[in-house]
C-alpha cells in the first residue's frame, strides 16, 4: 500500500513559496492533485477493488483539482445545479455523477435529468414526484435512488447527518411506502439503488463497518419485500482526518481488512451485478492544500504576541473554529518563509473586525518577520467555498494547483467589484 505523506508541502522549499506569493498574490491556497490521486489510489487499495472512489464536490470544487482527478475517481458526488455544471466543465461523463441534497430545485433536477446523470438520490415524497413529472414531460426517464436517512444513529461519525430527525433522506421506517411508488413508475424512473451517508468525520473503522453492515440489512430488506433491485449502492463518505492534528486519521488500511470480506461476501451472495461507491471529500482533499498568508503586522497586546496577517476567516472559516467545530483547535500552522527560526507562543491574526479571525492561537511555530508567509495546513477541503468570501470585501485568494510537475491557475484572485 503506498505511503501517504503526512504533508505533501514539506519539502517545498522557501523560495518556492515566494515565488508563487509573488505571482499568485498573496492569500493563496495551492493544492497538491498527486497527494489526492494517491490517496484515492490508498482507497481502491484498501477496498481491493470491491469499492468504486466518488469525489464529494463539496470539498473543493475548483476546477483545476476536478480535472486532475479526471480517469483518476470514478465519479463524482455533487450537491447541487452549479456543481453539476462545474463537473460537466471539468469534462466529467455526466453518468459518472451522483447527484444529493435535501433541497433539490425543479431546474436543478430538470438538468440532472436531461443531462442523463447517473444517479439522482431521492430524498423526500417531493422530489420523487417532481422527478417524475419532469421526466415524464422531457420524455426521459431518470436515474435515481432513494437517499434513506437510517434507523442507526452511528456515534462514531463526529457530524451525524443520519440516524434522527433530520432533513436528508427517506426515514427507513417510510421506506415501504415510498419504495411502491418508486416501482408504479417505471416508465419515467430509472431505480438504480440506495445512497446512505451517516455523517463526516469518522475516526473509527467499526463505526463505518456498522453503517455499511446496516446498510447492507436495508438492501436486503428491499430486495425481499418488493421487485426492486440494487444495482447501486451508495455508502457515503465521512472517513475521518483532522486538520488540527498532524498525523491523525481514520485506518484506511485497518478499515479495508474489516470491511472488504463484508463487501466481497455480500456482492458474491447477491444474484444482481453490484456497484458499491464510497464517495469522500476530506480524506481526499484536506491534505492536500495549503493556505498561504503574508505577515503584515505584529504587536504584543497584553503580554501576548500576535502577528497579523492578510488572510484569514474570510477565506479559511473552519480554520477560525467557526465551520462546525465543536472545540476550536488550530490548524496545522508553518512558517514556510523561515522554518530554521527559533520558536514563539503567539496567535496568527486575520484582517477581519471580528476578534475570532484567528488562524491560530497560542500557537507556537517558528518566530515570524514581518513579511514572512505562513501555512495553514490541511486546507484542501472545505476551505474557501465554505468561507464567507466575501466579508469585508478583500480580493479573493487564488488558487492554484501542482500537477505533473507544473503549477496550474485553478481559480483566479478576483476582487470585491466583480461580484457586484
Ligand atoms: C451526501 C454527501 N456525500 C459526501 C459528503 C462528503 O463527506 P466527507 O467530506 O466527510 O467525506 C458529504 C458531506 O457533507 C455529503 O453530504
Amino acid at each position: 500500500m503506498p505511503v501517504v505523506s503526512s504533508d505533501p508541502w514539506s519539502s517545498t522549499p522557501a523560495d518556492r513559496f515566494e515565488m508563487l506569493a509573488h505571482e499568485y498574490g498573496t492569500p493563496l491556497y495551492l493544492y497538491d492533485a498527486e497527494d489526492v490521486r494517491s490517496r484515492v489510489q490508498q482507497v481502491r487499495d484498501a477496498f481491493e477493488g470491491q469499492a468504486q472512489v466518488y469525489f464529494a464536490v463539496k470539498a473543493n470544487p475548483n476546477l483545476g483539482l476536478l480535472r486532475s482527478l479526471l480517469g483518476k475517481v470514478d465519479g463524482l458526488d455533487i450537491s447541487s445545479g452549479g456543481e453539476l455544471d462545474q463537473a460537466q466543465l471539468a469534462g466529467y461523463d455526466p453518468a459518472s455523477l451522483s447527484f444529493a441534497g435535501p433541497a433539490k430545485n425543479r431546474a436543478e433536477l430538470t438538468a440532472a435529468i436531461l443531462s442523463g446523470a447517473g444517479c439522482i438520490s431521492i430524498e423526500s415524497v417531493r422530489e420523487l414526484d417532481d422527478c417524475v413529472q419532469i421526466a415524464r414531460e422531457q420524455g426521459r426517464r431518470a436515474n435515481v435512488a432513494v437517499r434513506v436517512n437510517p434507523k442507526l444513529l452511528n456515534r462514531a461519525f463526529g457530524m451525524k447527518m443520519g440516524g434522527r430527525a433530520i432533513q436528508f433522506g427517506v426515514d427507513e421506517e417510510e421506506l415501504h411506502s415510498v419504495l411502491p411508488r418508486i416501482a408504479a413508475c417505471a416508465d419515467a424512473l430509472d431505480f438504480r439503488g440506495i445512497h446512505v451517508y451517516a455523517g463526516s468525520q469518522c475516526f473509527d473503522a467499526s463505526g463505518v463497518v456498522e453503517g455499511v453492515t446496516h446498510t447492507l440489512e436495508i438492501v436486503r430488506e428491499i430486495e425481499s419485500s418488493t421487485a426492486l433491485r440494487c444495482s447501486t449502492i451508495n455508502l457515503g463518505g465521512g472517513f475521518g482526518l483532522s486538520h488540527t492534528d498532524a498525523d491523525k486519521e481514520i485506518d484506511i488500511a485497518a478499515l479495508g481488512s474489516a470491511l472488504t470480506p463484508v463487501l466481497r461476501s455480500f456482492v458474491a451472495s447477491s444474484r444482481v451485478p453490484r456497484r458499491i461507491v464510497f464517495e469522500l471529500g476530506r480524506y481526499l482533499a484536506a491534505n492536500a492544500g495549503i493556505y498561504v498568508a503574508r505577515v503584515i503586522s505584529s504587536k504584543i497586546s497584553r503580554g501576548k504576541c500576535f502577528f497579523m496577517v492578510d488572510g484569514g476567516l474570510h477565506h479559511q472559516l473552519a480554520a477560525a473554529g467557526t465551520f462546525g467545530a465543536a472545540l476550536r483547535s488550530n490548524f496545522v500552522l508553518r512558517n514556510l518563509s523561515r522554518p530554521e527560526a527559533p520558536p514563539v507562543r503567539c496567535n496568527i491574526a486575520g484582517p477581519s473586525c471580528n476578534p475570532t479571525d484567528l488562524l491560530g492561537i497560542d500557537a507556537e511555530l517558528p518566530r515570524p518577520e514581518i513579511g514572512d508567509l505562513i501555512g495553514v495546513l490541511k486546507s484542501g477541503a472545505y476551505g474557501l467555498t465554505a468561507s464567507p468570501l466575501l466579508f469585508l470585501g478583500r480580493h479573493t485568494p487564488a488558487e492554484v494547483v501542482a500537477v505533473d510537475g507544473k503549477f496550474v491557475l485553478g481559480r483566479r484572485s478576483r476582487p470585491m467589484t466583480d461580484f457586484n
